[in-house]
């Protein structure tokens, strides 16, 4: 009795003590403690700035994470977005034109970021379609220009930090975003998600394989790996990542009117007549007497796609391309930008969405009655197709079914994922590279250079 009564008793003072203390120190302890656990929550929390330099603008994202590699909201929303127009590459007579023309980006990022961060916080500027198209003399000139600028900034600088992006960087980024966004990246690269992603110039397949088969992989045509090592909070993925040059939708177009020709194209919409330019080379174009046929124009994609190519591996996509041998990490597959957009335009999703299963039959489908209509019809029926892509409406949904059933050997009924979007705690985030690209520079701020590296 004398030694267990004082316990409880004891436990209750303590209980009563702790719980009241911060009143009963008064204002002053109360802020003592509010104010030391800001301080901690402000040590743990990491910034990343980072610059999409597109085509047609150039864009900032600044990203908030905690500790945990969570992401908080910058102001009201999950990030602080800027935009302005136009891109880069309108500067090829003037870089420093074109570097300053980011300044009100940089000051925008720098108003959200707490100086005593920005020092930890790295800026990185990534340039895609439009810069690439430059050639690398002038693009070079403009990316030192930005160097320039960015290397005087308050933000943890490197200059290789600020690069062209190669397809295959698009790609892995993208899967980090959307396995992030997802909340896979703690676990084991089977739970992941494989990604696809059509954009206008190239298309990219990335999903994660086992350690075992990344050390088994073969190399490109060109000698360079079709793995990269990703190291993320403490887990490593290695990626199989490819990107097919001239295989995205608009480039598609060119390669499929160079493989059938351009005129009395069966994959023309009845009564259209006219030119594609793509990469500065022009096609004369028209539509058969008999209009576009579903049949005919398959064909045709399949010879663009060179489907027949010989293959020195055990499987190949297209094109003599390395399939990188499937598995668990490319069971659930994410797909995105063309795909998303065609699919919403003709009805297959809702664009309200921002995501949506469906098969890779949907397109099929959607390509068969399509393909019957005329320009005219076409263009009454699908008023949120721009006038410019309506003639190749069946063209495109034509490629984008063979793409994925010939191409990458889906199932016709296997689910897919159409994503623009996806949800984070309360907010949307959009299904692009920059995301990951910051969550990549916050996960190797430790190491001396990016996680992602070629294995
Ligand atoms: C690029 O610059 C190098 C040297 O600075 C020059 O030799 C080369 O001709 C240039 N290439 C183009 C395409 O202008
Ligand atoms: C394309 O059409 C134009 C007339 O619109 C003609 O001058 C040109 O020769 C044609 N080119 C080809 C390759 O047929
Ligand atoms: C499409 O319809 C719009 C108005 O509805 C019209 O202005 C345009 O000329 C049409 N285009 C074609 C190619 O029929």
């Amino acid at each position: 009795m004398i030694l267990t009564v004082p316990v409880p008793l004891l436990l209750l003072y303590f209980f009563v003590f702790l719980s009241s203390s911060p009143s009963l120190g008064g204002t002053h302890m109360a802020s003592a403690a509010h104010s030391r656990r800001m301080l901690s929550d402000d040590g743990s929390k990491r910034y990343a700035v980072v610059f999409d330099a597109g085509s047609t603008g150039s864009r900032v994202h600044v990203f908030c994470f905690d500790g945990s590699l969570n992401l908080l909201p910058v102001g009201d929303d999950i990030e602080l977005f800027k935009s302005i127009k136009p891109g880069l590459s309108s500067y090829a007579s003037n870089p420093e034109a074109g570097a300053n023309s980011l300044k009100s980006l940089l000051e925008a990022a720098e108003s959200v970021v707490p100086t005593a961060l920005r020092s930890k916080a790295p800026i990185k500027l990534g340039a895609t379609a439009g810069l690439r198209l430059l050639g690398s003399n002038t693009s070079e000139a403009i990316l030192d220009a930005v160097r320039d600028l960015l290397s005087k900034s308050s933000f943890k600088y490197k200059a290789d930090w600020v690069t062209i992006l190669s397809g295959s960087d698009e790609g892995s980024y993208l899967w980090v975003t959307l396995n992030f966004l997802l909340g896979n990246l703690k676990s084991k690269y089977p739970n992941t998600v494989g990604v696809v992603d059509l954009g206008g110039g190239s298309v990219q397949m990335a999903y994660a394989i086992s350690e075992k088969a990344a050390k088994k992989s073969p190399k490109t045509k060109d000698g360079n790996s079709y793995v990269k090592e990703l190291s993320l909070q403490g887990t490593k993925y290695y990626l199989y990542v490819y990107s097919y040059l001239n295989y995205g939708l608009m480039a598609a177009r060119a390669e499929i009117l160079k493989a059938i020709g351009g005129l009395g194209n069966p994959c023309i919409l009845h009564g259209y007549k006219g030119l594609y330019t793509y990469s500065g080379t022009v096609y004369n174009v028209s539509a058969s007497h008999s209009g576009s046929s579903f049949t005919k124009c398959w064909r045709g994609a399949l010879k663009a796609l060179k489907i027949d190519e010989s293959c020195k591996y055990k499987k190949c996509t297209f094109g003599g391309v390395w399939n990188g041998g499937g598995g668990a990490g490319q069971k659930n597959l994410l797909v995105a930008s063309y795909f998303y957009d065609r699919a919403a335009q003709v009805g297959l999703i809702d664009s309200e969405q921002p995501s949506a299963k469906v098969k890779p039959e949907a397109y099929m489908k959607a390509a068969k009655h399509v393909c019957k209509l005329s320009l005219k019809a076409a263009n009454q029926t699908y008023t949120s197709v721009a006038e410019s892509d309506l003639p190749y409406l069946c063209m495109d949904l034509v490629y984008q079914y063979t793409l994925l059933k010939d191409g990458f050997d889906l199932d016709l009924d296997q689910h897919i994922t159409l994503v623009s979007r996806l949800k984070y705690k309360n907010h949307m985030v959009e299904a692009a590279w920059p995301l990951g690209s910051a969550i990549d520079a916050v996960s190797s701020m430790s190491a001396s250079s990016s996680s992602l590296s070629s294995l």
